[in-house]
C-alpha cells in the first residue's frame, strides 16, 4: 500500500544513535533520561532538548538524511515534513543556512519531500512573522505549507489569524495543531483562521456539530495514535476516538508525529489501527489513500519519476 506521511516533525524523528553522532559525549542512558516524560508538558521539554542538540545546518541535514532512509525502508512514497522553524530562530540559528542544508537533502531524497514550516503557538504571533515570511520566500523551493504547533492552550489560534492570512496570500497551504490537549473549540478556532488540515483534532469527537463542519469542509484530521497515548492526551488506546471519528465520516490520515520520541513508525501506526481499532484491509487502504489525497502537493508531484 503506497502511503505518505503528512504529520511528522523532523526534530522528533531523530533516533538516539543519530543524537550520539551529533554529540558523541552522550550515552544512551542520558538520552533516555532526557527524553522520558509522563505528560504533554514533559514531552514538549523532551522535544526542546532534542532541538537543542541540532546545533548546525549539517546536524539538521544528517537528521533529514536518516529520516528519509527510514521512511524509504517503510515504503513511504511521499512526505510533508515539518521543520520547527520557530525553534530554529528561537535558538538564534540562521534559518536560511539550516533550510538550505535541508533543501540539498530534499533534492537527493529517494522520494518527493516537501516542507511545512512551523511556528510555536506559545511564542505568540509576533515570533511567527519571520517564520511565515521565510516560508513565503521559499515556497516553490521545497516549502509547501505553514503551520502552528506547541501549546495550543497558551497560544490560541485566533491570535494567528493575521499570520494565516499572510501565509494564504503567499500561496502556502495551512495546517494547525488543535484539539490535541485542548477541546473542540480549539479545532473550531483553527478552522475559523483557515486551517486546511488539523494536527490531531481528536477533541472533535466530542462535538457532533464540529465533526459535521469538518466533513462539509473536507478537512482531514492528522491522527497520531502513539503520540496521543504517550503524551497522555488519551488515557489508553481504548479511549482513543479514532474509530468513532472514522465511522462518523470525518477524513482521517494516520501519522507518526515524532516517531523517535514515541517509539513508533508509520507501519506500526497502521498496525495499531488494525489490531486495536479493528480496521479491515479495505479500511487501511482507505487511510493510505487519504494520505495521498490530503497531501498539500498535487497528485502529479507525489511520485519522483
Ligand atoms: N511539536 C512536536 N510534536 C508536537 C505535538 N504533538 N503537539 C504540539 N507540538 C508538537
Ligand atoms: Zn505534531
Amino acid at each position: 500500500m503506497p502511503k505518505a506521511e503528512l504529520h511528522l516533525h523532523l526534530e522528533g524523528s531523530v533516533q538516539a544513535a543519530t543524537l550520539i553522532e551529533l554529540d558523541p559525549s552522550l550515552d544512551p542512558d542520558q538520552i533516555a533520561a532526557h527524553t522520558a516524560y509522563t505528560d504533554f508538558a514533559g514531552f514538549l521539554k523532551a522535544y526542546v532538548w532534542v532541538n537543542r542538540l541540532l546545533r548546525s545546518p549539517e546536524h539538521y541535514a544528517l537528521a533529514a538524511r536518516r529520516l528519509f532512509e527510514s521512511l524509504q525502508a517503510q515504503g513511504v512514497v511521499y512526505a510533508e515534513v515539518t521543520l520547527s522553524a520557530g525553534v530554529v530562530l528561537w535558538k538564534g540559528q540562521d534559518l536560511e543556512a539550516v533550510y538550505n542544508a535541508l533543501y540539498r537533502e530534499t533534492l537527493r531524497a529517494p522520494f518527493p519531500v516537501h516542507w511545512i514550516l512551523d511556528a510555536v503557538r506559545q511564542f505568540g504571533p509576533e515570533a511567527a512573522v519571520p517564520v511565515v515570511e521565510f516560508a513565503a520566500a521559499h515556497r516553490g523551493r521545497g516549502v509547501i505549507g505553514f503551520g502552528i504547533g506547541g501549546d495550543e492552550v497558551r497560544g490560541p489560534a485566533r491570535d494567528f489569524a493575521g499570520i494565516f492570512d499572510r501565509a494564504r496570500k503567499a500561496g502556502l497551504r495551512l495546517t494547525c495543531h488543535a484539539g490535541e490537549t485542548d477541546g473542540p473549540e480549539s479545532v473550531a478556532a483553527a478552522l475559523d483562521i483557515g486551517a486546511e488540515r488539523i494536527g490531531h483534532g481528536i477533541a472533535a469527537a466530542t462535538d457532533p456539530a464540529l465533526s459535521r463542519r469538518l466533513r462539509e469542509l473536507d478537512v482531514p484530521l492528522e491522527v497520531c495514535l502513539s503520540s496521543n497515548l504517550r503524551t497522555g492526551v488519551v488515557p489508553s488506546l481504548d479511549a482513543h476516538p479514532l474509530r468513532r471519528l472514522f465511522d462518523s465520516g470525518v477524513a482521517i490520515v494516520l501519522n507518526t508525529d515524532d516517531p523517535a520520541l514515541f517509539d513508533c513508525s508509520l507501519e506500526s501506526e497502521y498496525a495499531l489501527a488494525a489490531s486495536r481499532f479493528g480496521f479491515a484491509e479495505s479500511e487501511l487502504r482507505h487511510l493510505a489513500e487519504n494520505s495521498l489525497r490530503y497531501a498539500f502537493a498535487p497528485r502529479g508531484a507525489l511520485s519522483s519519476s
